[in-house]
């Protein structure tokens, strides 16, 4: 079969793929020197889209419609854009041989592609409940949510089982951003979760009550503490009850699991160096094989605002670490160099009226502030984190952009605190008037 060269190939074409095309459009890329091979059938879009817009009831998002660049207020990267720009965009086409001394890649249908630069954004997969042996786990109407195609197959089961019954196995983001979709959907939703409260990776007991009072007043049963154990099946094949640890059985018509990302590193397992899950990079994003850089949520790299090498799962970082590995290569090229990637971690999440984002990290002791009450017309909360007597990390609930912009703000210098106590009373004030 042919064999395809490019001086560039991105592998994925996800979020990171989409960013790091339009800044090698901006560094002047030539036409054919660039490809990007996707396992996905469509080109580049903004993935948070899927878990919230696309479920709408009523004026879902399609693509074209949320194409990236749009997610970061930038024009949007139609197909025909990369065939203005000489970009090809070779889709549903997965890559199941990577050879990185060779740099050659080989697709499931047997095509070689060799590369002078490769970069690797094939982005996370799913974590199945079949990967823990749980029993009924392949039945019919079980779904996960990560692709186009995961979302296209629940909005089927949506239509197929209205008015029906739900339960959300998972309390981090895809639980919490699905069980209010499914409750806009009416469905009845019942959501299950192992740890005390809802997203422990990053609330606080108290955050997460705010949200999971919210839910319950919007009829979504939050049962905790419990995982599912198995799935009774009906003769098609489809899910009809959830069985719970605890010994209790929930009736059901459609499950959406989100149990958690893994990092898609498997194609270079032994070929380069990897960290904490992911494929270990500098600050440039070069991995420890000369000519391969690997961005987004597989990149473990230096965060230089806490000395310490982290990867992270959220669409701000792929957008960004794209954008600057393209521009070290593109620089290296010219014989300079560009400053380290800075980054602030930045996280968000919308549900309802819902909308919060946080800034920084998530360590030390925490202080919550402002109206809570999840009744409240309008609320509007937020929390810091503290540690060694500075301000690391910021929390806000219903805030403004320039009120989001303080809390940011706040998370990057890192101001001092005397006492939590009038932090606490101070509250947004104290970010404000950073
Ligand atoms: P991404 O997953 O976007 O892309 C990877 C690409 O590689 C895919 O196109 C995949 O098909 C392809 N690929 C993988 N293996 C391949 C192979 N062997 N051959 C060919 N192609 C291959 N974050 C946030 O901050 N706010 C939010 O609201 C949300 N919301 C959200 C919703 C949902 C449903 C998901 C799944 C995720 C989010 N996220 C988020 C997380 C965010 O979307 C995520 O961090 C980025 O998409 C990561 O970008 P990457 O480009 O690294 O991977
Ligand atoms: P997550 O890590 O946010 O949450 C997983 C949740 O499942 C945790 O609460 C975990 O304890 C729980 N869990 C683990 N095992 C379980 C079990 N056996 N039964 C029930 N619950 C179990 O992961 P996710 O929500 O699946 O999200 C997947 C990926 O998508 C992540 O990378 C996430 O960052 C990304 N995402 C991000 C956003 C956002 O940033 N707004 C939105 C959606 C998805």
């Amino acid at each position: 079969m042919a064999e395809k060269s490019f001086k560039y190939v991105i592998l994925g074409g996800g979020v990171a793929a989409g960013y790091a095309a339009r800044e090698f459009a901006k560094q002047g890329v030539q036409p054919g020197e660039l490809a990007i091979i996707s396992k996905e059938a469509v080109a580049p879009y903004e993935r948070p889209a899927l878990s919230k817009a696309y479920l709408f009831p009523e004026g879902a998002a399609r693509l074209p419609g949320f194409h990236v660049c749009v997610g970061s207020g930038g024009e949007r990267l139609l197909p025909e854009w990369y065939k203005e720009k000489g970009i090809q965009l070779i889709l549903s086409t997965e890559i199941v041989k990577a050879d990185l001394p060779a740099k050659t890649l080989v697709s499931a249908a047997g095509e070689t592609f060799k590369y002078q630069i490769l970069i690797i954004a094939t982005g996370s997969t799913v974590i199945r409940l079949t990967d823990f042996g749980v029993q009924g786990a392949d039945a019919k109407n079980i779904f996960y949510l990560r692709e186009i195609d995961d979302a296209d197959k629940l909005v089927e089961a949506i239509k197929a089982k209205k008015n029906g019954k739900a339960v959300i196995v998972g309390g981090g983001y895809i639980g919490l951003e699905l069980g209010a979709i499914m409750n806009i959907n009416s469905f009845d939703v019942s959501m299950v979760f192992p740890e005390p409260w809802c997203m422990p990776r990053l609330f606080t007991s108290d955050i997460a009550a705010f949200y999971e009072d919210y839910y319950t007043n919007k009829g979504i049963k939050i049962i905790k503490g419990t995982v599912a154990v198995g799935f009774t099946v009906d003769s098609n094949g489809e899910v009809k009850e959830v069985k719970l640890k605890d010994g209790r059985v929930l009736e059901v018509d459609i499950v959406v699991v989100g149990v958690g990302g893994r990092p898609l590193t498997t194609l270079f397992k032994g070929q380069v160096e990897e960290e904490k899950g992911g494929i270990k990079t500098d600050a440039f994003f070069k991995t420890s094989v000369p000519d391969v850089y690997a961005v987004g949520d597989l990149a473990t790299f230096p965060l230089k605002l806490y000395n310490e090498l982290r990867r992270v799962e959220h669409v701000d970082h792929a957008r960004k670490s794209a954008e600057q590995a393209v521009k070290a290569i593109k620089a290296s090229e010219e014989g300079k160099s560009v400053d380290e990637y800075d980054y602030l971690p930045y996280f968000y999440s919308r549900s309802f009226d819902l909308a919060w984002q946080f800034y920084g990290d998530n360590v030390g002791d925490s202080v919550i502030f402002g109206d809570n009450n999840p009744k409240s017309p309008k609320a509007k909360f937020g929390s810091y984190w503290i540690k060694d007597g500075k301000v690391v990390g910021a929390f806000l609930e219903g805030g403004t952009a320039e009120e989001n912009q303080a809390i940011a703000k706040v998370a990057k210098l890192q101001p001092s605190v005397q006492s939590l106590d009038a932090l606490k009373s101070e509250g947004l004030s104290f970010a404000c008037k950073i």
